[in-house]
């Protein structure tokens, strides 16, 4: 199931948006019982309920708003609105926009009713997810737990902001099949909020289908997946990978991938990972990290969280590379502090082209991908990583959806 033009269409989302405030606000008395049932409230709770589902809505509303009127002010997109395709950072849109999605699923041609009251209960539902709280975050018990080994001749493809189940994830998947990797780690993100349904229709059933059939997979937590509490994360794609935890380490003698959880506190590490993290960093091989957030973007406004969690990681030279996702485009970035950067976010979201972008922050670009997209000659193409590693060297290959090579580089 790939994503709808409807639910990645702005006009559609807010329009949808503001006819449910309204329906709700207009709690029209003769039907309420009726929408009791739907929603599955007792009438005493019926208030409460609904007024939780309009602030939800509201607020995010507003927050739109906000972006929207600094769009205007600067005069180029915004962290909101960044792509051609409307897929907020936001968890009430990306939980609206599942909704909408399992609406159109169920009822193809039906439109999002206000005084259908299926529709609200699929929109309660799915934002209630928040309500119900996050999934159970799973810490280490020793210090060496969530360690794997590889050969020291491996080859890992690194794939991320991939769980959109359209025809370019699927595209990657079969190229990533070809070049049959011993393992592959996604980096992030099931679209739009990670639900337990997304997590299978967006993610595994696409690996399964398309994806390589020998390799072992991984894959990190990240915004969209935490948008309906991570529940699919944890509770559907950890177990069907049989991974134990958020974060992990796959090495050999000579490199160590080390994936860290970016995703249960949006843009953050969680405090266990930091003494996990640490005794990871007393191998004596080289290490690579990676996260779904970005260290640094010319395009996308930077936290400074990650890197003063890492600081003394970074002030001791510890990390050789960083590799992340969550924006939409393959650039390589000039050494931070060190510290090799590379974004590898075109997996499978359609994104303008970076060189048609306004750079709005700091951060020097060494290249990047600009080529468009086959199946779209208004969208930049979409690929992923494959690292083979040899011994003390890693071979890297930017490889597109296609099957041809972005370009190449070696760490040594
Ligand atoms: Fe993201």
């Amino acid at each position: 199931m790939a994503l709808y033009n409807q639910t990645l269409d702005k006009g559609t989302v807010l329009d949808v948006l503001g006819t449910t405030v309204e329906a709700l606000e207009r709690d029209d008395s003769a039907t309420r019982p009726a929408a009791c049932d739907a929603l599955e409230v007792g009438s005493d709770d019926w208030s409460t309920s609904r007024d939780r589902l309009i602030e939800d809505l509201l607020e995010a509303e507003a927050w739109m708003e906000r972006d929207t009127a600094l769009a205007t002010e600067v005069g180029a997109p915004v962290d909101a609105d960044e792509g051609p395709e409307f897929m907020p950072s936001h968890p009430t849109f990306a939980l609206l926009q599942s909704a909408m999605a399992e609406q159109l699923a169920v009822a193809p041609g039906s439109a999002f009713h206000p005084r259908d009251l299926g529709w609200l209960a699929t929109v309660y539902h799915r934002l209630r997810a928040r309500i119900g709280g996050k999934a159970r975050f799973i810490e280490h018990q020793r210090l060496d737990d969530f360690r794997v080994t590889m050969p020291d001749r491996a080859v890992v493809a690194l794939v991320s902001d991939w769980g959109a189940g359209n025809a370019h994830a699927v595209a990657v998947a079969r190229q990533i099949a070809l070049r049959a990797p011993d393992h592959v780690i996604h980096l992030g993100d099931v679209y739009y909020s990670g639900t337990p349904r997304e997590a299978h229709t967006h993610f595994l059933d696409v690996w399964k289908a398309h994806g390589p059939s020998r390799s072992r997979y991984w894959c990190l937590n990240a915004n969209h997946d935490m948008y309906s509490g991570g529940h699919g994360y944890f509770g559907h794609i950890l177990p069907a990978f049989h991974q134990p935890a958020s974060y992990f380490s796959l090495g050999n003698q000579a490199w160590q991938l080390i994936g860290m959880d970016t995703g249960y506190v949006s843009g953050s590490f969680t405090t266990p990972q930091m003494a996990w993290l640490e005794a990871q960093t007393h191998q004596p091989a080289r290490t690579i990290l990676l996260t779904h957030h970005h260290l640094l973007s010319a395009f996308r406004k930077r936290g400074t969280t990650l890197e003063k969690w890492l600081e003394p990681h970074l002030a001791a030279s510890h990390l050789y590379g960083w590799i992340w996702g969550h924006e939409h485009h393959l650039v390589q970035y000039a050494d931070y502090r060190g510290v090799k950067c590379r974004c590898i976010g075109h997996g499978a979201l359609p994104y303008v082209p970076p060189d048609r972008l306004v750079r709005r922050h700091p951060a020097e670009i060494v290249r990047m991908e600009t080529r468009t997209s086959p199946l779209d000659p208004d969208r930049g193409i979409h690929g992923f990583a494959l690292l083979t590693f040899d011994g003390p060297q890693v071979f890297l290959e930017y490889v597109d959806e296609t099957g041809d090579t972005s370009w190449t580089e070696r760490w040594d």
